[in-house]
Order: C-alpha cells, then structure tokens, then sequence
C-alpha cells in the first residue's frame, strides 16, 4: 500500500513535538503532506512556529507548515501556560525557525489537500478541533476523502483541565461535537490510555542515551513538562499526543472498545465533557475509544523511531 497520505493538526506544546518527531521519523508508513497549527496550549502564533522549529530540529525544514484559528469556535479562549511554559515548548531550547509559515490558511490548506489527494487522507489531531471543524463546515466534501481521524482528547473517566473535561475538547466544545459527529472513522485518544504512557526517569534516561540533538530536545522538554506534572503525575509526565502516532504505526499495543461518544455543550460544570456510553444505551458507537497501551511497547517505538533522525538535525 506504501505510505499513507498524513496530515498533522497540532498545539506545540511538549507533547506535540515529540509527537511530530516520532511521526517524521516514520516516512516509509506516512507521506506528511503538512502541519497545520491551531489555537491551544499556547496562542497560534507559538505554537505555529514551534512546529517550524520541531521540523527543522528533525531536518525536515521543507516540510510545510500552515497557520490555522487563533481562537475556538464559541467560547472563549483558554491556554496551558502553566504546564507548557511561556514558549509551549519550554525545556526544548531550539532556535528561530528556519523559514516562514505558508502563506495558505490551514482551514484552506486541510480542504485542499483532501481535495488533491489521491488517496484517502489521515488525519491525526493533537490540539483543540477548531481547524479540521472549519474545514468540515467550510465545505463538508473533504470527508469523502478522509481515512480515518485519530483524536488525542477526551476521557471515560476524570479530565484534567477540570475535573469533567480534557483540554483539547475543553478548549473548543463545539469544534469537537462538529468532529465528532462528522460520520467517519474516528479514533479517541484520551486520558484513560495516554495517562498510562507515562515518561519515567529509566525511559528519559534511554531516550537520552541516543546522544543526538533531537533526543536531547525530547530530554528538556520531558524534564520541564515532568516538573510542571508532578501534582497529578508522581513517576513522570503522561506522553499525550504521541500515543496518537504510535496508535497508527502500531495498533497492536493499543487495546479499545467502539462506543458513542457525545460532547457536553451545556454544562455549567462539565462544558467540553466526552461523554462516553460504555453502557451501549445511547445510540450506535460513533468512535473507538482506547483504553490500554503497551507502555513498554510504546516507549519502545518512541526510542526506535526518535534515533532514526538526524543526530545534529540544525
Ligand atoms: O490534555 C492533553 C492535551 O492537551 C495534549 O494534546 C496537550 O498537548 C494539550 O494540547
Ligand atoms: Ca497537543
């Protein structure tokens, strides 16, 4: 079948970058046909050029990057500042990016390439859903060539950024519900699965033990985020975003359940709350929804993939 045609949604943020390095790093399983960036952790303007500065880090400064939403669909916008650092990428200490964003919005950008695309295109999303819902609204038809979406977001059980939601659904409500209701194959990576990837020091420690400029970003930004964690997370930070990427190279370390999945909109308490119907009482399953890794197998994949770039990758 050959590489499968990728597009990567992100919020740079720690979690993203290494997300979008093990995803680089897999070029005989995907063709990335662009970044785009989107409004999360940290305003669009940082985590825009923090995914130029994660490309050039794997030594891939052609690969294009797109500007999308600075802000979510209705509510008001929220950022991540205290767990992420001021940058979003804090600990990771890269330079300027090596060239300017495209001039195409991301929106435009997403519509596009599944316009162009002769092969139905994945897309894997690591931030709140305003560009992918956009690009949905703007004009519905992209989904006759979507494969597959792969979502880092939501929760079974306790969110994080309140106790009822995840941030990136928390972050755009009504992106997620318009997503989530968009009728293709959709794939939910949430807390209960990524909170079992858990960065301890012996795995850093391994990563570390590449002794490349790529892991030892990977290193920094581990150490940073790990130290902001620590509250909710004693034995090491939880790598979000790159169970979505593992997830598509090797869905055999993931175990899931299909079930219906509704965004709560209304909730004074529980806005942006994935409510997961394990009962299979509310309707057929709209999403799969993962509950197990392999954390020695994912962390496995990690270190295999992140030495395969370019030791001094600058
Ligand atoms: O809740 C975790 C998610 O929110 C991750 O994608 C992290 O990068 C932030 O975007
Ligand atoms: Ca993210």
């Amino acid at each position: 079948m050959g590489a499968r045609p990728l597009i990567i949604d992100c919020d740079p943020g720690q979690d993203d970058a290494i997300a979008l390095l093990m995803a680089i790093a897999s070029a005989e399983e995907f063709e990335l046909l662009g970044i785009t960036a989107v409004a999360g952790n940290v305003p669009l303007a940082k985590t825009e050029a923090n995914a130029r500065r994660v490309r050039d880090l794997a030594g891939r400064p052609e690969l294009p990057v797109y500007a999308g939403c600075p802000r979510p669909m209705v509510r008001a916008p929220v950022t991540a500042e205290a767990v992420h650092g001021p940058s979003g990428i804090d600990g990771a200490d890269l330079p300027e990016p090596s060239r300017p964003a495209e001039e195409t919005h991301a929106v435009d950008f997403l519509v596009q390439a599944h316009a162009e695309a002769s092969r139905p295109v994945t897309l894997a999303t690591l931030g709140p859903l305003t560009n992918v819902a956009l690009a949905i609204i703007k004009n519905p038809s992209i989904l006759d060539n979507v494969a597959e979406i792969v979502a880092m977001g939501g929760a079974i059980g306790l969110g994080n950024v309140i106790p009822a939601a995840e941030f990136n659904i928390y972050a755009d409500p009504h992106a997620a519900h318009v997503v989530f209701e968009a009728g293709v194959p959709l794939t939910m990576v949430g807390l209960d699965v990524t909170r079992q990837a858990i960065a301890t020091p012996a795995r850093i420690e391994a990563i570390r033990s590449l002794e490349t400029t790529p892991a030892r970003a990977v290193c920094g930004m581990l150490e940073y985020y790990g130290a902001r964690t620590t509250a909710a997370y004693r034995h090491g930070p939880p790598l979000h975003d790159p169970c979505v990427i593992a997830y598509l190279l090797k869905p055999e370390l993931f175990e899931w359940r299909d079930m219906h999945v509704a965004i709560e909109l209304a909730g004074e308490h529980s806005l942006g709350r994935t409510v997961c119907d394990v009962y299979g009482r509310s309707g057929a399953p709209n999403a799969r929804v993962l509950e197990h890794v392999d954390a020695d197998g994912f962390f496995a994949l990690l270190s295999e993939r992140l030495a395969r770039l370019p030791a001094s990758a600058q």
